[in-house]
């Protein structure tokens, strides 16, 4: 691990965590990578000189004990990136009861946990000239997508989350940045495959194209961004302004029936 500033990023095994922290680690910060999954979070942590440590963000006893192992190593923590998700493919009355709470358990409540668990490490690095939290959110947290509406909830609870933790600690020295991608191609969200709608794949972007906005969003101060901008904005846009009409017409589209996870 470099002598560079400490970020700890969630979710970092795979897809936009893995391609945040190849990110951050190239512009000189030092990294604590959290997951679930040993052997992919090693992997990642060797090749780019970062620490790690296994954790569910889901569950609120393993994210204290896992921060307070890091606070004891290092004491301030400059950046926390909440990007651990999973997706809900399917509608509220397809897919599994369990889903439905895992999928607030770990898109909403993870950064909630993680933010009280890291805050006095946080606190110690605004002390110390500044300090930041990016929220990993969603265009999904700005529109009703009935084919996922479970994740959509999440999403939604997620952005209020970071929306309302942003106004709480300003003036602190705590940034608070709201990421909201648009469909990215991952491992567990396999866009190019999943999506039915040829419309909206064309709009399926890579994983470090958001990964290089969360590291500007921070060195340039931006509170919030929609990654890519267009059409996404829009999107949002629309959903705020005919919110019954645009429901209806994005829940046309959808995922195909093996896709549903
Ligand atoms: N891909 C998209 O289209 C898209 C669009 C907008 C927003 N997002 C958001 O971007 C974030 C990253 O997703 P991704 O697309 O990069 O998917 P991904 O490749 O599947 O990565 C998800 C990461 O989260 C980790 N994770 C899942 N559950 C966890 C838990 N309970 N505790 C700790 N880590 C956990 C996974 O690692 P382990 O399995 O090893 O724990 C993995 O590293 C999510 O918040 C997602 O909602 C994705």
């Amino acid at each position: 691990m470099s002598g560079g500033r400490v970020a700890v990023v969630t979710g970092a095994s795979s897809g936009i965590g893995e391609a945040t922290a190849r990110a951050l680690a190239r512009r000189g910060w030092s990294l604590v990578l959290l997951a679930r999954r040993e052997e992919r979070l090693a992997a990642v942590a060797e090749e780019i000189g970062a620490e790690w440590e296994m954790c569910d963000v889901s569950d609120q006893a393993s994210v204290d004990a896992v921060a307070a192992r890091i606070l004891e190593r290092h004491p301030a923590v400059a950046l926390l990136v909440n990007n651990a998700g999973i997706p809900a493919r399917g509608s509220y009355l397809d897919i599994e009861a369990e889903r439905i709470e895992q999928v607030i358990a770990c898109n909403y409540l993870g950064g909630v946990w993680c933010l009280r668990a890291f805050e006095p490490g946080l606190r110690a690095a605004a002390a110390a000239g500044g300090a930041h939290v990016v929220n990993v959110v969603s265009v999904a947290g700005t529109v009703a997508f009935a084919p996922a509406g479970a994740y959509s909830a999440s999403k939604h609870a997620q952005l209020a989350f970071s929306r309302s933790t942003a106004a709480l600690l300003r003036g602190s020295g705590i940034r608070v940045h709201t990421v909201m991608p648009g469909f990215v191609e991952t491992e567990g969200f396999p866009q190019r495959t999943a999506l039915r709608s040829r419309m909206l794949k064309r709009f399926v972007v890579e994983a470090d194209r958001v990964a290089e906005s969360i590291a500007n969003a921070v060195e340039r101060g931006k509170g919030e961004i929609t990654v890519p901008w267009f059409p996404y904005r829009f999107v949002s846009i629309a959903q705020a302004v005919v919110p019954g009409l645009f429901a209806v017409f994005a829940g046309r589209a959808g995922y195909h029936k093996g896709e549903q996870r």
